[in-house]
């Protein structure tokens, strides 16, 4: 049997091999199954005892052979193809990537979130309320009865069912005490609702309702909470005054006033909760009192970013939302 006649057709086979596919099927013409090299292999039990070493060997250096040389030219047609596809395809590696632009959060997300982390670093918990209220839970139980002329300060979108869009997120101040007894220090953020559309008010807005209920609760301790708390939003030293101001659900009441480029701005209304706020809610007001607060966290955006129309924080504009990323 010629060995080296057998090795010297292959390497031929194998370098005439236009492609991959082809390279295959040389491959299983000398190794495959019943390949060549397979049949000298099998063919070896004929070949006498002395002789059957050395011409073992051949066959086995022979196969070793033909593998590489498969390898080699696998290496090279498959380096071709590559080349065939760029070229086909016309990729031109050198072009700059496209530009990628990341997201950030929205500017009331990011608001809301820092009011949250500011709050509940001190220890106020975060109570949710339904935005479809009733109107016991939006008027009555916060000491707005029916006829009661404060209602006209809310631009009540009414529903068919007799429910109301909430005005304010101060009825979850009411679902909390109905449900617990002090002491009680949450935080209610949310979105809220009123017919309302101009330069700084939108039909649908956000809210921060804070409620403290203990024994010994003064106007103090509002004092303190909302001075630290408005510092820590703007991050910054702040004016701030405290105007006396009127609610039906705090006595007395005050509305605080930040100083601004452009003179005293109203952040929030204030006030000790009125004891038949806690009485109507199942909380006793001779031996427990309170302090409240409620504020806009998209004003309260609008004032630190110094955004000119709250509405703008509503539009979706790419090219507005993109200065806060
Ligand atoms: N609910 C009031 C509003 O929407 C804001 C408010 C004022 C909340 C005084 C309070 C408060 O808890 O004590 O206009």
């Amino acid at each position: 049997m010629n060995v080296s006649n057998l090795v010297d057709r292959a390497t031929t086979d194998i370098a005439n091999a236009p492609n991959i596919d082809a390279l295959e099927q040389t491959r299983v013409k000398y190794l495959g199954r019943n390949g060549e090299i397979t049949q000298l292999l099998r063919a070896l039990k004929t070949v006498s005892q002395a002789e059957r070493p050395k011409v073992g060997a051949a066959i086995h250096a022979a196969k070793k052979s033909i593998e590489n040389t498969l390898s080699e030219r696998l290496t090279e047609l498959e380096s071709l193809r590559q080349q065939a596809l760029t070229s086909e395809a016309k990729i031109d590696v050198s072009l700059s990537s496209r530009t990628h632009f990341r997201g950030s959060l929205h500017p009331v997300t990011h608001s809301l979130a820092l009011i949250e982390d500011i709050l509940v670093r001190a220890n106020f918990k975060v109570a949710q309320g339904p935005e479809i209220e009733d109107e016991y839970h939006n008027f009555e139980a916060l000491n707005i009865p029916p006829n009661h002329p404060a209602r006209a300060m809310h631009d009540t979108f009414f529903l068919r069912n007799g429910m109301v869009l909430r005005t304010h997120t101060s009825p979850v101040q009411i679902r909390t005490m109905e449900q617990e007894q002090p002491p009680i220090r949450i935080i209610c953020p949310g979105r809220v609702y009123r017919r309302d559309f101009d330069r700084t008010h939108t039909p649908m807005f956000h809210q921060v309702e804070g409620l403290v209920v203990d024994r010994g609760i003064n106007f103090a301790h509002l004092k303190a909470t909302v001075i630290n708390f408005v510092e820590a939003f703007f991050e910054r030293h702040v004016e701030i005054r405290f105007r006396a101001s009127y609610f039906p659900f705090t006595e007395p009441s005050a509305e605080v006033d930040v100083l601004g480029e452009s003179g005293w701005q109203e952040v929030m209304g204030c006030g000790v909760v009125h004891p038949n706020v806690l009485s109507m809610s199942g909380i006793d007001p001779k031996e427990y009192s309170g302090f409240a607060f409620g504020f806009g966290a998209d004003r309260l955006a609008m004032l630190k970013y110094n955004i000119p129309d709250l509405r703008m924080l509503f539009d979706n504009d790419l090219r507005f939302l993109r200065q806060f990323g």
